[in-house]
């Protein structure tokens, strides 16, 4: 087996023996890194990939997904600034694991291995502080239009908290679009719920709607925007849950419900939901507000998504000049099957553009939440644009309508929306209400625009 493989290896890569990697001292490192924090029991991915029989089995499918960027999963074209949650793998590493496969998948020296991954909870944050759960399953039927629905779930807290992270696991996935987190104060969704006797309610709460203090709090669908009270973020397909940066948290009240707001697809077969989240709270109160600056506003709403069936290059835009120096931690896209790319950039008062974010092949599946490296620094006056591209011919793989129909915004997956979000503090606290201002302005405007082109 040894001889074998290492004599293939000469043949088919003409490197020396001494270079033939080995599972455990090159191949393990690897998955042990960037992959077992999916593929491991209990995560989202559908098998471990832990033990040198896991990545045996599948060797030539790793090659094959590491060579054409499938996996890790991560949608991102490098831009200005680093992602603190980059998980590309390099191009040596991606030629180690094609090695590996080509030479005979070689198990190597068992003292080489390094120890296996420990995660301290099955949740990937960590010990969480809080774990609820939805006390009863919601049945998602196997057919028929998307469902928006609320659900409450009574979190008995006696003090006041502050949340710093928000994890969301689905029972059903295959079935759960987003779900946004709101808390309530007053009892009313658990109210509504209970009269009506059924599991979760509709309405208010659930899609589409303008919460208190503007459309910013939408900002929050995948859990990276959204500072208004009353949000705690989101989750979306695809997006792995991530800790705010230091010095800032969500208000959690005392005696709050938590209410999921989720969008659920049926994929064919019934389907009973009851997810699960867990909450991670900060010990001190934040020092800082953030927001999350949408662009186009409310998920594209007033952008004029209208695409012609067959049509490949439809565009929307939508820019905002920063009224207050400004500093971003985060950035995520939203769009639904036939988005194509995304282009982000900052154009700074000296006239330099720099990228913020960039996708070249969008993928609905991985809605991720992009954590820059350090805060990026964007001064008064800095121009922020965004650009989204659709696909709506035949010839885009991911249209889920074959012939293509004519797309326009809305809620159902199968309609379109479309728009990026900047979390952002405001670099001086005490300017924080003024860059709320100036966004609010920007939307009203929008609409405002929109309404009169009706
Ligand atoms: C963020 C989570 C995540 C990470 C990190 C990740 N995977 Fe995956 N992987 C998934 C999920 C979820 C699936 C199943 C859905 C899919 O295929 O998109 C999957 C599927 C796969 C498949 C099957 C693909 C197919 O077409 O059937 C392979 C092989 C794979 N992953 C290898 C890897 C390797 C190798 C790494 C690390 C270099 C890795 N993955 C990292 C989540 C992840």
């Amino acid at each position: 087996m040894r001889m074998s493989a290492m004599l293939s290896l000469l043949i088919c890569a003409g490197v020396s023996s001494a270079q033939a990697p080995t599972f455990n001292k090159d191949v393990a490192p690897i998955l042990f890194a960037q992959c077992a924090t999916c593929h491991r029991p209990g995560e989202a991915a559908p098998f471990a990939l832990l033990k040198y029989e896991d990545a045996k089995k599948r060797g030539k499918l790793i090659a094959q997904v590491t060579q054409s960027k499938q996996m890790p999963p991560w949608k991102a074209d490098k831009s200005d600034f680093a992602f603190r949650n980059e998980r590309r793998l390099s191009e040596a590493q991606i030629a180690t694991l094609q090695k590996w496969v080509a030479a005979g998948m070689v198990e190597g020296d068992k003292n080489d291995l390094p120890p296996a991954p420990t995660f301290a909870s099955e949740w990937a944050l960590g010990k969480p502080d809080l774990v609820v759960k939805m006390p009863k399953a919601f049945k998602v039927p196997a057919e028929g239009k998307d469902i928006y629905r609320n659900f409450a779930i009574a979190l008995n807290l006696n003090d006041d908290k502050w949340v710093r992270a928000v994890d969301f696991r689905p029972s059903a996935s295959s079935v759960v679009h987003h779900t946004l987190f709101f808390l309530d104060t007053t009892g009313t969704a658990a109210k509504k719920e209970a009269d009506s006797g059924q599991v979760g309610s509709s309405g208010a709460m659930g899609g589409f709607r303008v919460p208190k203090g503007g459309l910013g709090g939408l900002g929050s669908l995948t859990g990276s925007g959204g500072g208004q009270p009353g949000s705690l973020g989101g989750w979306a397909l695809g997006a792995q849950a991530r800790s705010l940066p230091d010095g800032l948290a969500w208000k959690l009240p005392k005696g709050s419900d938590l209410i999921l707001s989720t969008h659920f697809h049926p994929s064919g077969k019934a389907e009973m939901e009851a997810s699960t989240i867990a909450l991670y709270f900060s010990d001190k109160p934040p020092t800082k507000r953030f927001t999350g600056l949408q662009l186009p506003i409310a998920f594209g709403f007033a952008a004029g998504i209208d695409i012609p069936a067959g049509k490949k290059d439809f565009s929307i835009e939508d820019s905002f000049v920063l009224p207050v120096d400004v500093k971003a931690f985060g950035i995520s896209a939203h769009a639904h099957y036939i988005a194509k790319t995304f282009n982000v950039t900052a154009t700074l008062p000296d006239k330099k553009t720099k990228t913020l974010l960039k996708i070249s092949d969008w993928d609905f599946g991985w809605q991720e939440q992009y954590r820059f490296q350090d805060y990026v620094d964007l001064p008064k006056g800095t121009k922020i644009d965004a650009k989204i591209t659709y696909d709506n011919s035949a010839d885009n793989p991911r249209n889920p309508t074959n012939p293509p129909r004519r797309v326009r915004w809305g809620k159902e997956s199968t309609d379109e929306m479309g728009s990026i979000t900047l979390s952002v503090i405001a670099a001086q606290e005490p300017e924080f209400s003024e860059l709320q201002k100036g966004y609010q302005q920007h939307l009203i405007a929008a609409i405002r625009k929109f309404g009169g082109k009706k």
